[in-house]
């Protein structure tokens, strides 16, 4: 370390922390200087938020040490560090819905309790507002926030206790890029009055937008930290992954081909009998993947579950090269050459306390020949399992093997061997690396160019804009169960596209 860096207020030194077999955090160190903003950058799985819990009193370290302003704190919870000065925000807020947001940041607080002490920080609260350029409604139910005003309303509550570190754990995952945005702007203001910040993080570029410092972690263990000014993308993905990095999915160009999926006016209510999708009508052509953002809970569930034939329709008409598929079964949809990715690969796509082998073959275990004559033929179902073990390469210890005890990664594999190693005509796939490492993720989308070689035409819904981008032929847009519109990729902006998921439309800039 240099002469000049100003003094760390932050030091953690051989952090460990283990969970049975699994070392989380191997020794970590690193060192977090006063006023920078210092970014934690890692895969999933690479131990960041472990570590963020462990600084944060969350969690209990099984060896090293932590100092804050150069004393070693052992913080028993999460209480016990904010009351020093550490305040974290997760990645799924802790607020209580009902409540507004003054409620929410006074409540928890010494002398909380009374409306009269909840009305004198009311005045408080609304400065912290105007310092840091938030414009909030501080007097309805923060259910009734956007995410990204929910995600202010849980910094208010650090900056309120006025810490001097703030841990934010992924913070961006759930924000449009303009969120992002004004996020980074609250960041730059905190730092300038004082404030430090460790931002998680998996995308090297907001490493590069809005930190001094970086910690890039694998497999649990610091593999450096440097200044970011001295690094660029394509280094801070080569320390991220091992080796030398190739961020272009290499598209060769494929022929939009006809109509293969057809999605016509299509309206359904969610579970809770709201209206989930208003009159959606989209159409993926062989050959193409239609790429559709959103943020989350704008619907992109209820049509990924009213595709693949679990959610009944109030009006509209689904098509499958050139069939009407609407009201079949999920089985039968399948057997029309429908494959599906889910999001939530353990609970709809997979069974997990069932083999890689028996998961291999749900869905399609009455098709020849893994079953003749209503038996199932054991040979041939292990055979297939090799042969997508050994073409995947899914690491395992074999066919038998459980899948609950895969890594994302690989359970991701098995659904997709599964989707596609049958003749199919089009598939939706929602979030499809999501977890991924950067390997996985770009061996996914090998794949996904391999099918539309073959003619396949593919729904990508996802909620990740590079994802997005990168591969997307077309891109349309659901905000609050409809489509705002569809793109060629090339020749639209992420601006237009960050705009239109928060529900902005053409020529409405307010
Ligand atoms: N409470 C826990 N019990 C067992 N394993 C855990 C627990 N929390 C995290 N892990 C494991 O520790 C590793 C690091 O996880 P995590 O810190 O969440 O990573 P990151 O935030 O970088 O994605 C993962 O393999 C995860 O499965
Ligand atoms: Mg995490």
């Amino acid at each position: 370390m240099t002469t000049d860096t100003p003094a760390p207020i932050l030091e953690v030194e051989n952090l460990t922390k283990i969970f049975g077999s699994l070392v989380a955090n191997d020794q970590v160190s690193f060192s977090v200087q006063k006023g920078h903003v210092h970014c934690l950058l890692g895969e999933n799985g690479a131990g960041k938020s472990t570590l963020a819990k462990c600084i944060y009193g969350a969690s209990r370290p099984d060896g090293g040490t932590i100092k804050f302003k150069g004393k070693e704190a052992a913080f028993s919870s999460p209480r016990d560090a904010i009351r020093q000065g550490i305040g974290m925000v997760h990645q799924h807020f802790v607020l209580a819905e009902p409540m507004n947001a003054v409620e929410n940041i006074v409540v928890g607080e010494e002398g909380a309790g009374t409306l009269l002490h909840i009305e004198a920080e009311r005045a408080k609260i609304q400065g912290l507002c105007q310092q840091y350029g938030l414009n909030l409604d501080l007097n309805v139910p923060v259910s009734r926030l956007s995410v990204g005003q929910q995600q202010w309303v849980e910094i208010l509550k650090a900056l309120y206790v006025g810490v001097d570190l703030l841990l934010l754990d992924e913070p961006t995952a759930v924000l449009t890029p303009q969120e992002v945005e004004s996020l980074f702007s609250i960041v730059r203001k905190m730092v300038e009055s004082g404030i430090s910040v460790i931002l998680i993080t998996h995308k090297m570029h907001e490493v590069m937008t809005i930190s001094d410092r970086v910690t890039i972690l694998r497999k649990g263990k610091v593999i450096d930290t440097v200044n970011t000014k001295d690094n660029t993308r394509a280094s801070l993905a080569k320390m991220l992954v091992g080796r030398e990095f190739d961020f272009v999915v290499h598209k060769e160009k494929v022929a939009r081909g006809e109509p293969v999926l057809e999605i016509q006016d299509v309206s359904a209510l969610r579970d809770n009998r709201s209206q989930a999708l208003k009159d959606v009508s989209l159409t993926v052509h062989r050959g193409e993947i239609l790429g559709l953002a959103g943020v989350s809970g704008n619907g992109q569930p209820e049509l990924f579950d009213a595709l693949v034939g679990v959610r009944p329709l109030q009006s509209g008409r689904l098509r499958l090269n050139g069939i009407d598929i609407t009201n079949m079964s999920p089985s039968e949809i399948v057997h029309r050459g429908l494959a599906s990715v889910p999001q939530d690969r353990l609970k709809q796509g997979l069974i997990p306390e069932f083999t890689i082998e028996e998961n291999l073959i749900l869905g399609i275990h009455g098709v020849q020949p893994y079953c003749k004559r209503s038996v199932l033929n054991f040979k041939e179902i292990k055979e297939f399992a090799r042969k997508s073990i050994a073409a995947f390469e899914i690491k395992a210890s074999g066919p038998e093997q459980i899948v609950h005890q895969l890594s994302g990664g690989n359970l991701q594999k098995v659904i997709l061997a599964r989707e596609i190693s049958h003749p199919i005509q089009a598939m939706v796939v929602s979030s499809p690396t999501r977890g991924l490492d950067i390997n996985a993720t770009y061996y996914v989308y090998g794949r996904f160019l391999e099918l539309l070689k073959s003619g396949v035409g593919i729904l990508m819904i996802s909620e990740d804009l590079d994802e997005i981008f990168n591969v997307s032929d077309r891109i349309a847009v659901i905000y609050n169960g409809r489509i705002m519109g569809v793109f060629e990729a090339g020749e639209v902006s992420r601006e237009k596209i960050g705009l239109l998921m928060a529900g902005v439309e053409e020529d409405d800039h307010s």
